[in-house]
């Protein structure tokens, strides 16, 4: 970890401290309510030799399903926790696929693929229950949709505004999520319309199970962004997190 007390080396201690033990069992555990996590991978539909990168990918669950679902891509995963990354590595050589599977560790609000990957731009993103730990995770929608190809799409599920939901529940699952330092982004829709208009992108969202998540595709047009859809990153180097 940098010696450097940055935001971002802030957050990733902190991101740290929550799966240190956490990731041990998180598989066995979050698979009971991060709900919808399998439909935003089917919904991919990644072409053949096509580059798909995830952001947040914690343990590199996503990145495992979406490997056997869609055999002849290129994954690559982005986390800010040395802590999950350690996981993913060890999930993705359990797995066999140490060759099609590139990890690096990096702040999803200020990236550089270039750098961390070496590719510039994927064909497909996706943001699984990550959006809603990312403190500026507005910065994170915007600096995808600056990271996709033209015609690329970028795929977020997250929990939701629970509108369906009895209101003990919604009360209870909010305080329960606040112990592991998550946030429901309520004003996700509101966030991505925005960005849909300002970047010429098109979206399509979904409200899952009551408003429990939600679930959301952008898609950008064939015509390239230009430095004014990314003008935190046109001025500004990505932020280092790893130092170690
Ligand atoms: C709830 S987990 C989701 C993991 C995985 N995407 C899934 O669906 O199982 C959230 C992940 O986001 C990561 N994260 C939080 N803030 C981040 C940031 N600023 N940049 C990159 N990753 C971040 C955490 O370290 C954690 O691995």
């Amino acid at each position: 970890m940098s010696s450097v007390d940055t935001p971002a080396a802030s957050h990733a201690a902190l991101m740290d401290g929550v799966y240190r033990r956490q990731r041990h069992i998180y598989d066995l555990t979050r698979k009971y309510y991060l709900l919808g996590r399998d439909r935003l991978i089917a919904g991919l539909n990644a072409p053949a030799d096509s580059a798909v990168l995830e952001l947040g990918c914690g343990t590199g669950r996503n990145l495992v399903r979406a490997a056997r679902r869609f055999p002849s891509t290129h994954l690559f995963g982005l986390d800010i926790s040395a802590q999950m990354l350690t996981s993913a590595q060890q999930s993705i050589e359990r797995n066999g696929l140490s060759g099609r599977v590139l990890l690096a560790q990096g702040d999803a609000t200020n990236f550089d693929t270039n750098a961390l990957f070496g590719i510039g731009s994927f064909d497909r993103i996706f943001v699984s229950y990550s959006l809603s730990m990312i403190p500026g995770w507005e910065r994170t929608v915007a600096a995808a949709l600056a990271a996709l190809c033209p015609g690329g799409s970028l795929h977020i599920v997250d929990f939701g505004r629970q509108e369906g939901l009895p209101r003990w529940f919604r009360r209870l699952l909010r305080l329960w999520l606040a112990k592991f330092q998550v946030t429901p982004r309520d004003s996700l829709r509101q966030v991505l319309e925005s960005e849909a208009e300002r970047s010429g992108a098109s979206l399509y969202f979904e409200t899952l199970y009551l408003g429990y998540a939600s679930l959301a595709i952008m898609t950008r047009s064939v015509a390239p962004l230009t430095a004014a859809d990314a003008p935190w990153q046109a001025g500004q180097p990505p932020v280092s997190v790893a130092g170690n």
